[in-house]
């Protein structure tokens, strides 16, 4: 039911995914073992009910146990239309625990830019291009990560995230190559078209590689 392949058996709550839960641990073990490593990104896809929360609840449970520090989030169906919903969610930990000046030192020159959409800065007046924002989160987060090393990022239900998180997702995959995070990502096939679904695409595509 999903886009991990490993072989390794490994004993879980979860009947008949020990090659899941063995994938998971082996990337949580991966992150762990060198701050310096590449990061991955692992997408769970099955339909409803076939286990992916349970899968990302196991992860947590291995990630803690490892001493990972683990954020998550899920996408609502009644909160696509709501920007930034699920990375803010995702987020929150570490927002809520951050003074504001730390807040804008974590945001750099981005603070004025990703900030509103993280809802710890007042949007300005001019107009904000998008990409400008996505930009902005993916630096706030990547920094987020070095600081809190090893950071395991859980999303669930990302076929109804919002799009504007699906567009930081996808950009965010991007940066795995030089950024030691985990990130777990689960969603149901389809339920999902337009722009958000070529963000999702764009995630398994960075899963893939
Ligand atoms: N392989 C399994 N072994 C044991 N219990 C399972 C397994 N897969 C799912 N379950 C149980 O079935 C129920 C539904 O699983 P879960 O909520 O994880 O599905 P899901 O894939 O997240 O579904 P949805 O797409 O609706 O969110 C849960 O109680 C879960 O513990
Ligand atoms: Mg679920």
């Amino acid at each position: 039911m999903t886009e991990v392949r490993r072989t390794a058996a490994a004993s879980a709550p979860l009947w008949e995914r020990d090659e899941e839960v063995a994938a998971l641990a082996e990337a949580v073990d991966t992150l762990c073992a060198d701050r310096s490593s590449s990061g991955s990104l692992l997408v769970l896809r099955g339909e409803a009910g076939l286990g992916k929360t349970a899968l990302l609840a196991e992860t947590r449970r291995i990630a803690e146990q490892r001493g990972c520090t683990v954020w998550s989030a899920r996408g609502g169906e009644t909160l696509r239309s709501v920007p930034f919903n699920v990375v803010r969610q995702l987020l929150q930990p570490a927002l809520v625990s951050m003074l504001p000046e730390e807040a804008r030192e974590y945001l750099g020159e981005w603070y004025d830019i990703a900030g509103p959409a993280l809802g710890i800065a007042e949007p300005g007046d001019g107009h904000v291009d998008p990409r400008s924002v996505c930009d902005g989160l993916v630096a706030a987060v990547s920094r987020l990560a070095r600081r809190d090393w090893p950071l395991v990022l859980l999303i669930d239900d990302a076929h109804w995230a919002d799009q504007e998180t699906l567009h930081w997702l996808s950009a965010f995959a991007e940066r795995l190559t030089d950024l030691s995070v985990l990130v777990v990502v689960a969603r149901r096939p389809g339920e999902v078209s337009g722009v958000a679904a070529r963000h999702l695409e764009a995630v398994a595509a960075a899963a893939d590689r």
